[in-house]
């Protein structure tokens, strides 16, 4: 499976034409899959034969598996999407959302690279086409016995991974917040020292809001690990994100014998991005830790790594990115990163700000043949979102091989989330400045692990051998 969306080759996406896709578009992927593999692809089965498509039958199936999720009383998005009578006055705006592909969140192009996530929210084809045929037919209701059981939610109260792993090492609580009822988005950024007293292994870990009032206003929390590695003298330094909660996204599992390592003096470095509801809510955010027993060290050390996007320069002892992006215009950078030990990378969160608009991981093997591993066509800065791959999809690469990061940025009035398209735009830290990073958990393996991945992987392998 993980060879053919990696090692089909690459297509440089800012020659394809936008293909966001209309129905006609998916009928046509479709028809080219069909073609080309000789495999059906789903195609709607509703109003084939000329049934209705309706909501009871088709339509509410798909919502309780994509969208109660958040679109429920009591979580963060603004209206539910339960009942015929919540949906009904939505249904032009749901049509338009999913089939530019913006609802749910998941602003992966679907017809490059790698396919296979852990935490793949994204309808496909032939659910986009069902909703698209109910809304143009009207979105009638159908036959009220046709509605699936209401889904059961879990209680919010306990942790999701107690059943799997009992009770977190440790809960760690940001400082509280209160979030006034109206006003701008605010940033808060506390700081929380961890409890460790000796090196141990994290396994898990989870992270929510304290409350579920707190879920309204939490944009999306970030927990930083902050820590100084031996040898080195420089204090605690960022070593980029332990966990991130998003709507939809809790708690992250590391793969089997792979951890992260936590060191004594370490800390939490949170940054909550809060938005105002109408109401005054006072939050903190909590991180339920879960470690591998004393005395257990997993083989593998996963570190999250800062792949970027620009070139660099330096500026005295940091690192600054270049961005040079002119009013009116659209901008394409890229940097490169050099794996120096054989690697699995385990996600891919694409890190842009206000005029953040695609962008493009991909692989430079030793024997220079390029593979795209993801491309985020229509990046939305409000979802951070953290593409996971899934365990037999996440790229194993050779020592050598160059990870190259393209960043597209648009700073026209075409990009929605832009404040002012005649300002130029450079780089920095402030939202209304840019960045342009990809955000990687990169697990190192041994030369041996690699040949014996190899030899598990024939047609990967065999891309790769062909050097
Ligand atoms: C991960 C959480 C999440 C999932 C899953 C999700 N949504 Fe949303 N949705 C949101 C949030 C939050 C907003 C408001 C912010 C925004 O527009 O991005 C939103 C906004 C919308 C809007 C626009 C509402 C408006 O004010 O115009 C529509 C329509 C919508 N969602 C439909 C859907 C449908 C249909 C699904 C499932 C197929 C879905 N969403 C899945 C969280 C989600």
């Amino acid at each position: 499976m993980y060879g053919i969306g990696l090692f089909a080759g690459a297509v440089a996406p800012e020659k394809r034409a936008s293909k966001r896709g209309t129905q006609l578009a998916n009928y046509m992927r479709c028809l080219a899959v069909v073609m080309l593999f000789g495999v059906p692809c789903l195609v709607p089965a509703a109003g084939d034969d000329g049934r209705p498509v309706t909501f009871a039958k088709d339509i509410a199936p798909i919502f309780q598996e994509k969208c109660q999720n958040c679109h429920r009383a009591g979580q963060m998005a603004p209206m539910s999407l339960v009942t015929y009578e919540e949906v009904r006055p939505w249904a032009k705006a749901i049509k338009q959302r999913v089939v530019l592909r913006q609802m749910p969140p998941w602003h992966m192009d679907p017809t490059i690279g790698i396919q296979k996530f852990q935490n793949d929210i994204s309808l496909n084809d032939a659910q986009i086409a069902v909703i698209s045929k109910w809304v143009d037919e009207g979105a009638p209701m159908g036959n009220k016995d046709d509605m699936p059981a209401p889904r059961k939610w879990p209680n919010d109260e306990g942790w999701q991974l107690a059943s799997q792993f009992g009770k977190p090492d440790f809960v760690l609580k940001s400082e509280p917040y209160t979030m006034p009822a109206k006003g701008s988005d605010q940033w808060f950024k506390p700081l929380t020292p961890i409890p460790v007293t000796e090196p141990r292994w994290v396994r898990a870990v989870e992270m929510r809001p304290g409350t579920p009032a707190g879920r309204r206003i939490t944009h999306h929390a970030l927990a930083f690990l902050q820590q100084e590695e031996p040898g080195t003298n420089t204090g605690p330094v960022t070593q980029g994100l332990l966990m991130e909660w998003a709507v939809n996204k809790n708690y992250d599992i590391y793969r089997p014998n792979t951890g992260k390592l936590l060191l004594p003096g370490s800390r939490i470095w949170w940054e909550m991005h809060y938005h105002a509801v109408g109401e005054e809510i006072r939050d903190d955010v909590e991180l339920a830790v879960y470690l591998y027993p004393k005395g257990q060290e997993p083989k593998y050390r996963t570190v999250l790594a800062l792949f970027p996007g620009t070139p660099l320069t330096g500026f005295g002892t940091s690192v600054l990115g270049v961005l040079d992006i002119p009013p009116n215009s659209v901008t394409e950078t890229d940097g490169y990163t050099t794996l120096r030990e054989p690697a699995r990378l385990e996600n891919f969160q694409p890190h842009m700000h206000l005029r953040g608009k695609a962008m493009l991981l991909e692989a430079i093997l030793p024997d220079s043949s390029r593979r795209t591993l993801s491309y985020v066509d229509h990046f939305d800065v409000n979802w951070m979102t953290n593409y996971i791959y899934a365990d037999d999809a996440a790229p194993v690469l050779p020592k050598g091989t160059m990870i190259h990061v393209v960043a597209w940025h648009d700073n026209t009035a075409a990009q929605k989330s832009n404040p002012d398209p005649t300002q130029w735009v450079g780089w920095g830290d402030r939202t209304v400045d840019e960045m342009a990073h990809a955000w990687v958990n990169v697990t190192y393996i041994t030369e041996d692990d690699y040949k014996e991945w190899l030899a598990k992987n024939p047609q990967a392998g065999a891309a790769i051998a062909a050097r």
